[in-house]
């Protein structure tokens, strides 16, 4: 055991804690209810100090858990190491680990041999299928954490792959419109910040993808003085985009002005190879979606000199004589060069987890394989806690009020 690591580690997961009340109201009244009591619970999500208090609080609960990561870059070694040593949880993640350990570590937590999966981004879901089918019959289902996962898992139903329900965490309101908006778009920048440690005032900012995470990265761009413009391949996102104030255009097009490029869009080859020659000298690049396909670095990579000239910045001298800086590899910034979303956003998504595990628990014998949507009152359950933790009180409708909504014929 590394003593003083560890001890980084539950200082950050504490400070989590105190930051996440409403997770911690939840967990008291899921743990009364004891419905995950026994259960065992494998979990691939980014291990850093909010998704410790989750991991705790279901084991709280009364559950037996395992934990991994559900990216190669984004584990906080201090928050792995204080929930082993510390807090005897036992985790399989190492920041940086190679491709192979990643999977032996998902591999680990399968081991368990769960009653129930809770995923960032579907992999350990698809290694189960892949690999352990000899494990599926015991589970009795998983959670998904992010849009990337849930696109994934709906095209796993639609093959009629997927073997047992699955949970979208991510569309309840109360995880995507705070977590993919308000959470990604301070994580996002306050990675490229803390990596790069310059300006964004002036500079030209374009984000790719206009989904929750664009919009809310590109709203807070704007908000630090960013000149954004929005490259998009929706047609109603890109009308919402321009009513919101950003100029619109085409990848290979608004590249060639920009002093960030910023990828959101949950897709593969936003930036190519061909589109990165394209871009302006000193452009800095970073990528804000789940998997590190967005930014082309592979090909780049076989393409140009690289030279590391800070934590997370590398340099690619491309033959036309342009310098491009890539942050992290091109791997989710928010977490790979930052800490991720604020404890305040996590309280909302990782509560809904709490009760989506829950759900699963008491829902078990009634939901089929598939994915399912969480019922639309735990979003008002927790947006009620939400603003009691705020001290924030809000107006009830009157009887002759819900009446009024209620009649057709009413004051016609
Ligand atoms: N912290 C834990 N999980 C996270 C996620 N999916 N996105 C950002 N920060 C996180």
């Amino acid at each position: 055991m590394n003593k003083e690591l560890a001890e980084k580690g539950r200082k950050r997961i504490e400070w989590a804690r105190v930051h996440m009340k409403v997770l911690g109201i939840a967990a008291e009244e899921i743990k009364k209810r004891g419905k995950l009591k026994g259960l065992k619970i494998g979990m691939a999500l980014h291990v850093e100090a909010k998704t410790a208090c989750l991991a705790l609080a279901l084991r709280d609960a009364g559950a037996q858990v395992r934990l991994a990561s559900c990216n190669p870059l984004s584990t906080d070694d201090s928050v792995s190491e204080a929930l082993n040593s510390v807090y005897g949880l036992p985790t399989f993640a190492r920041k940086g680990e190679t491709s192979e350990e990643y999977y032996r570590n998902l591999g680990s937590v399968l081991e368990m041999g769960p009653d129930m999966v809770i995923d960032d981004g579907a992999d350990l879901i698809t290694l189960l299928h892949l690999e352990r089918q000899d494990l599926i019959a015991h589970v009795i289902g998983g959670n998904e954490e992010t849009t990337t996962g849930v696109i994934r898992l709906r095209s796993m139903e639609a093959d009629g792959k997927l073997r047992f329900p699955v949970v979208a965490v991510n569309d309840s309101y109360m995880k995507y419109l705070f977590d993919n908006r308000y959470g990604t778009g301070q994580s996002a920048l306050d990675g490229i910040m803390a990596a790069t440690n310059l300006l964004l005032a002036g500079k030209s900012i374009v984000v790719a993808g206009y989904g929750w995470c664009g919009r809310g990265i590109a709203n807070k761009a704007r908000g630090m003085g960013g000149v954004v413009t929005v490259t998009e391949v929706d047609p109603i996102k890109a009308i919402e985009a321009i009513m919101d104030g950003f100029t619109v255009g085409k990848m290979a097009d608004v590249i060639a002005n920009a002093d960030f490029v910023l990828t959101a869009t949950g897709d593969r080859d936003i930036v190519t190879y061909e589109t990165a020659l394209k871009a302006k000298d000193g452009c800095v690049m970073a990528n804000a979606g789940h998997f590190n396909l967005e930014i082309d670095v592979e090909t780049m990579r076989s393409k140009a000199k690289v030279n590391t000239v800070r934590e997370y910045v590398e340099e690619f001298n491309f033959e036309n004589g342009k310098r491009i800086y890539i942050l992290a590899d091109g791997r989710l910034v928010n977490l790979a060069a930052g800490q991720g979303h604020p404890a305040e956003i996590m309280d909302m998504s990782f509560t809904m987890q709490a009760l989506a595990a829950e759900y699963l628990a008491i829902e078990r014998t009634k939901l089929k394989p598939g994915v399912h949507i969480l019922p639309r009152k735990l979003d008002t359950e927790i947006a009620t806690m939400k603003l009691k933790t705020l001290g924030v009180k809000i107006d009830k409708l009157t009887e002759k009020q819900k009446n009024y909504l209620a009649s057709w014929n009413e004051g016609t």
